[in-house]
């Protein structure tokens, strides 16, 4: 066998895990828990005073620009870098005065994962259940499990860097489950892949979670977001809000007073549907405040006075033959760019008052 590129990150220290590790925190306490978590690199603050707490088979979704702090929260909360300041624990164990405790019992797939390209899928399973303590039949039991979990099992000649991106991706995932962890990170896990196969990894992200595991994801897809059980949302390294799906659409500031919201279907006489042409209409209108196309349909925050009606007016003629209006509620991303629009309001008021 080839020497690996890079030892993987959960191994380091030479954790020596047991498979069929005990449930998330002692007592059945959360799995994870954040309390004013922060991480400066010199003088850059990457992760400043976030605090939130994630309950045992949650999948809770990791959102946020690039470069706000996902991966950093990640690598804390995995024991491989130390914060600042403020402390975490995972499935009960600090990160800071336990990190080797926490490796060994939580799965970790980076953004940027580590397989071992001139080594087979078989040999890469061996080595990351090596890396967990496992050996002889223990270990070809869980290589056995993980490849018929991520369907990988008629691939296990293949050399992973043959794979193509989508089958990297599994075999990155049966990796970090080769030791059973019952809470798993995930990095970004369907970054470039085709939306079969998007699917295919979160129908086994649920199936995972329906036994009982916790994941932590980080994603930049919104429909993955609306699928999670909860969501937080970074921003330039402060946590700007966290909590289920349902319950964020509901918050003061989303959809604000003395607004609704519409889905605007703009269809020419042959049915089809035309949302550009109806967007360049409808961002004209008196009282439209927010229009972006979703599909083929276009999504609108209005004031309460425009009704159904008037947007048929308006839209109808110009080519377009019928507007199908219908009332709705926000999405997880109109509460993202509503909530960040507070957040940058309220960051340019504390410069403005000398605070920031
Ligand atoms: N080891 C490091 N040294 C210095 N700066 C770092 C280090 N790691 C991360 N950063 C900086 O910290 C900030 C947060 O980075 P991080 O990788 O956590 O963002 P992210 O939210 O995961 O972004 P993305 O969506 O692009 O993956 C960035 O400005 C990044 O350049
Ligand atoms: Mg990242």
């Amino acid at each position: 066998m080839s020497r690996p590129r890079t030892p993987p990150a959960p191994a380091e220290g030479g954790a020596r895990p047991g498979a069929g590790t005990p449930a998330p925190g002692p007592g059945g306490g959360p799995a994870i828990v954040l309390q004013g978590l922060t991480k400066r690199f010199r003088a850059l603050t990457a992760v400043d005073d976030v605090s939130f707490t994630v309950q045992p088979g949650t999948i809770f979704g990791f959102l946020g620009p690039n470069g706000s702090g996902k991966s950093t929260v990640i690598r804390m909360l995995c024991g491989l870098i130390a914060p600042t300041a403020g402390s975490a624990s995972v499935g009960g164990f600090d990160i800071v005065r336990d990190p080797e405790s926490i490796r060994e019992r939580i799965g970790y797939m980076s953004q940027r994962f580590s397989l071992y390209e001139d080594l087979t899928v078989l040999e890469n399973l061996t080595f990351y259940g090596r890396v967990y303590g496992l050996r002889g039949a223990a270990l070809e039991a869980r290589r056995d499990a993980v490849a018929g979990l991520v369907h990988i099992g008629d691939r296990l000649t293949q050399r992973a860097g043959t794979l193509s991106g989508g089958w990297k991706q599994r075999l990155a995932l049966a990796c970090a489950l080769i030791h059973e962890p019952r809470i798993l990170f995930l990095d970004e896990p369907t970054a470039g892949i085709d939306p079969v196969a998007r699917r295919e990894l979160w129908d086994l992200l649920f199936q995972l979670a329906g036994e009982g595991a916790t994941l932590f994801v980080t994603t930049h897809y919104m429909d993955e977001a609306e699928r999670c059980t909860e969501v937080g949302y970074i921003y330039l390294s402060r946590l700007i809000v966290s909590g289920p799906p349902r319950d964020l659409k509901r918050l003061p500031g989303v959809t604000p007073a003395g607004t609704q919201r519409f889905e605007v279907r703009c269809l020419a006489p042959d049915g089809t549907s035309l949302p550009t042409r109806g967007l360049v209409i409808l961002r004209r209108m008196p009282g439209v405040r927010d229009a972006t196309i979703f599909g083929d349909a276009v999504h609108l925050l209005v004031d309460e006075g425009v009704s159904p009606a008037t947007l048929r007016a308006a839209v109808e003629g110009n080519g377009i033959a019928q507007a199908q209006v219908r009332p709705m509620g926000p999405s997880l991303e109109d509460v993202f760019v509503a909530l960040t629009a507070a957040e940058e309001a309220r960051r340019r008021a504390a410069r403005a008052g000398g605070r920031a």
